[in-house]
């Protein structure tokens, strides 16, 4: 059987989407960019925690490649800390609050990066 390639195309960028579904909330790429613009310089531009300014500071920025570490944190919590900043979930103030900085949606899509580092989710 052969299937007319406007079908066969419609298929294959079906099957593409069909995982991004679930996360249409945020979109990856766009927080990837946000990331890579105002967190590399601490996380790191590929996330780890090693950006240029780690070596200086006196508590560590997360390694957001940590799968065990980053499985533990939902969603939420992640969301919570970029938005609220670190003093106000009880971790370091060093990590800055974005919110005022970043809309809702634009962190919402830095989390749906984040989880793409670490392959974890909770
Ligand atoms: C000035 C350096 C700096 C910048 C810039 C920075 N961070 Fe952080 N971040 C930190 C430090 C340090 C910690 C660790 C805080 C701790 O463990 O007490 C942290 C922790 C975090 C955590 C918490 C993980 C956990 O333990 O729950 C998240 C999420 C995070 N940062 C995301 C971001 C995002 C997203 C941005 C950019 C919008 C960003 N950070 C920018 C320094 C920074």
């Amino acid at each position: 059987m052969r299937l007319p390639f406007s079908r066969m195309v419609w298929f294959v960028v079906m099957v593409f989407l069909m995982p991004s579904v679930a996360w249409s909330a945020g979109d990856a790429a766009r927080g990837k960019q946000k990331y890579q613009e105002l967190c590399g310089a601490c996380h790191g531009q590929s996330g780890k925690g090693d950006g240029p300014t780690a070596a200086v500071l006196p508590v560590k920025p997360r390694d957001h490649t940590d799968a065990d570490y980053m499985g533990k944190l939902t969603d939420q919590q992640v969301f919570n800390t970029i938005k609220q900043g670190g003093e106000a979930v009880g971790k370091s103030p060093i990590m800055p609050k974005w919110g005022g900085i970043l809309t809702d949606q634009q962190i919402m899509n830095i989390v749906v990066y984040i989880r793409t580092l670490s392959g974890s989710s909770k």
